[in-house]
């Protein structure tokens, strides 16, 4: 995974660091950033796309994992932001993020949202449905400006992956459904707004995609839709989004469908469906998230209480579970573990790795084989990179961990571990309350 390593002594190091080491000045649990392989994939996509399809930008899809120093990696490797809320919005423009490189998306933007980000002058509107539309017109027009806008569809299409991060079904909260001409009435009526200017249509089928062959399929679908609009309006749509979604193997069983490859496949497609339709070659735009930062993000726990029930299980519990990483619960997603300190023992039992909320689902690792761990040694749990932090929570009471970068022996420490206060930051008592004697 990345720059890991495991030195003489046993000790698994990530970016030239040792864990235990990190363990020692950050505590835990800690989610350690690999800067090098942040890099290294953003470089992945840049570099495919250059070589199969120069006409394309890369934006990384911030939901998956966003603060501000990461924004300035994302820049200087040339990628894009896709943003998805005012709070996303700001913390890019908080970092100086320019702003004409975001994309803006969003099922349900507010108009306070809206108003923020035409006033930042961001790159392009990724329109979700007519009402956003008909509002960010009003808005630009009282500004006088024109706005760049792509409007989402949803293809019909269904993604082999888990039903919770599907979104190309035409049952789906998302977009406008090509379904009984929807959105091609749609544009119909974008496309004589005064304030917006229509650049491209936009298409994403969902997340952790294995299968390519299901973006080959969107991408028929997309041509066909076009072509439609094409010759009901005669409008030409130039840039052609489709979206993130590619997978990334979480553990040795899976795949790895490869940036190389989903670029070269998709940019194939592409250019073999414009010549099918005689169509002119859209710009695309590809949003990655996970598959940027994914394998980048390693977190590690200190195991506390180890359990073992004779003959059924050995539960390890360690220091963070479902409030840094939700994944394992909310989708059965399944992950590997290295011992970080003794990396080079032997594996040798079967254990469950638990986490320490309240919650019988809040287990890491259901069945791994690990070396025999105690109490007090360290557990790294590798590609932790996406959607873990960016949809952490204090359920229980728990702190957000701390986030370091590591590169080239360095570490920097990138997002505080929550204090206490932090978890009353927000917090107020009534005063007729705080007469009551406590
Ligand atoms: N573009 C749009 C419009 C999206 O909705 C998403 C992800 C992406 C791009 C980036 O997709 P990626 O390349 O990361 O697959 N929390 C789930 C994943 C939810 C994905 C939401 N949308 C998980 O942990 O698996």
């Amino acid at each position: 995974y990345g720059t890991m390593e495991i030195s003489n002594s046993g000790v698994l190091h990530i970016g030239g660091i040792s864990t235990v080491d990190l363990v020692e000045k950050y505590g835990t649990p800690l989610l350690v950033f690999d800067e090098w392989e942040i890099r290294k994939k953003a470089r992945e996509y840049v570099k495919a796309f250059n070589k199969y399809y120069p006409n394309s930008r890369t934006v990384y899809a911030s939901k998956a994992f966003l603060n501000q120093a990461l924004c300035y990696i994302i820049e200087e490797e040339g990628l894009g932001l896709d943003v998805v809320s005012g709070g996303e919005l700001y913390i890019a423009l908080k970092a100086g993020f320019p702003p004409e490189k975001i994309f803006f998306h969003g099922n349900n933007k507010s108009n306070a949202e809206i108003k923020m980000a035409v006033e930042a002058g961001i790159g392009r509107f990724m329109l979700d449905n007519l009402k956003e539309a008909r509002y960010i017109n009003k808005v630009a027009g009282r500004l006088e400006k024109s706005i760049k806008a792509i409007l989402r569809v949803t293809p019909g299409i269904e993604a082999h992956t888990h039903e919770f991060i599907q979104t190309g079904q035409i049952d789906s909260k998302f977009g406008v459904s090509v379904y009984r001409d929807q959105a091609l009435k749609a544009i119909e009526e974008i496309i004589r707004m005064d304030n917006i200017e229509l650049t491209g249509v936009h298409v994403h089928i969902g997340s952790q995609i294995f299968n390519l062959t299901s973006f080959s399929r969107t991408i028929d679908v997309m041509f066909e839709f076009m072509n439609n609009v094409r010759d009901k309006t005669g409008y030409i749509l130039k840039e052609l989004d489709l979206g993130g979604g590619l997978g990334i193997p979480y553990t040795e069983d899976e795949p790895d469908p490869g940036i190389d490859e989903y670029a070269r496949l998709v940019s194939e497609k592409v250019r073999e469906k414009s010549h099918e339709f005689d169509y002119p070659l859209p710009v695309i735009i590809n949003e990655p998230g996970r598959s940027i930062i994914g394998t980048a993000g390693t977190t590690l726990y200190t195991v506390g209480t180890v359990k073992e029930i004779p003959f059924i299980r050995k539960y390890l519990a360690v220091d963070g579970g479902m409030t840094d990483n939700i994944r394992p619960a909310l989708y059965g997603a399944e992950y590997d573990a290295i011992l970080a300190n003794r990396a080079d023992d032997e594996r040798e039992e079967i254990v469950s790795i638990a986490g320490k909320c309240c919650e019988s689902g809040d287990i890491l690792i259901h069945d791994i084989k690990m070396p025999e761990a105690r109490e007090g040694d360290i557990i790294a749990i590798p590609c932790t990179g996406a959607y873990t932090y960016a949809m952490s929570s204090n359920y229980n009471g728990l702190r957000r961990p701390a986030v370091v970068l590591v590169n080239d022996g360095n570490a920097d420490l990138i997002i505080k571990r929550e204090s206490y206060e932090d978890l009353i930051k927000n917090d107020i008592v009534p005063a007729r309350l705080r007469k009551i004697k406590l």
